[in-house]
């Protein structure tokens, strides 16, 4: 390699570290957010005041919700249970966070990405047909085990199928405290935008993007 390009590459490595960093370095141990500022009440928990740290307790770091989970399945066969901020404020300023997601059989994860996080996806158990594209419309996916984990690159669409015969559930973390989720047809269908470009995009009627408009904006009646 030629030396210029030898430092040019190291001289983009050591710059490139922060900007591809995900969250911001925490600047402290932790910062369990003060409620008495209104902690969990938005996900922008990084902007509130941090508790006295006498004041702090082994509580603050353990979250006990996912033991009795009560699963509510949604049209998909989707329960998703988010843990960032707003339900865990231990979590605030550590760049992490998870979710629980469990599947009934034949049920969907419909095509979602996350904007803010890399997910690394455990399978607990069950047999689930897992996969993402990438930005060339490269799909990489297969059926997983229980056992088995599979990475879902940040900001990349992906989606799951539970293709058991028993529930499936996910163990999902991200190396952002607020990973943001953005499902493909609600953000298509139902954020608003406008029929016109909606039928010419698809190349569907306006009475096929109607129909798809009715069942994923929720501002629309049924
Ligand atoms: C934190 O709490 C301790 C013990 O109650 C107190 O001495 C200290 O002044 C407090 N610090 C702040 C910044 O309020
Ligand atoms: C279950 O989820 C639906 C949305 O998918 C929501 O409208 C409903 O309130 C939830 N029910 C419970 C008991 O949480």
């Amino acid at each position: 390699m030629p030396p210029k390009m030898a430092v040019f590459l190291l001289v983009f490595h050591l710059l490139g570290l922060p900007i591809f960093a995900s969250d911001p370095d925490p600047v402290q141990d932790y910062c369990v957010p003060n409620a008495k500022f209104g902690a969990g009440r938005t996900p922008r928990v990084s902007v509130l005041p941090c508790k006295n740290s006498s004041d702090v307790t082994t509580d603050d770091f353990v979250f006990s919700g996912m033991k009795n989970f009560a699963a509510n399945f949604s049209e998909t066969g989707l329960a998703a249970l988010s843990v960032n901020p707003t339900l865990f404020p231990g979590l605030n300023t550590l760049g992490m966070s998870f979710v629980r997601a469990d599947l009934r059989v034949g049920g969907i994860n419909p095509p979602h990405f996350h904007p803010r996080a890399t997910e690394i996806a455990y399978l607990v158990r069950g047999r689930v047909y897992s996969g993402f594209v990438d930005s060339s419309n490269r799909v990489f996916a297969r059926v997983i085990e229980g056992g088995e984990v599979m990475l879902y690159p940040r900001g990349l669409v992906h989606f799951q199928m539970n293709v058991g015969n028993k529930p499936a559930t996910i163990f999902g973390s991200f190396n952002s405290q607020n990973a943001g989720t953005q499902k493909i047809p609600a953000t298509i269908f139902g954020s608003g935008i406008k029929s016109e470009l909606l039928e010419k995009a698809f190349g569907l009627s306006p009475r096929q993007i109607g129909q798809m408009r009715r069942k994923f904006d929720p501002k629309t009646t049924r």
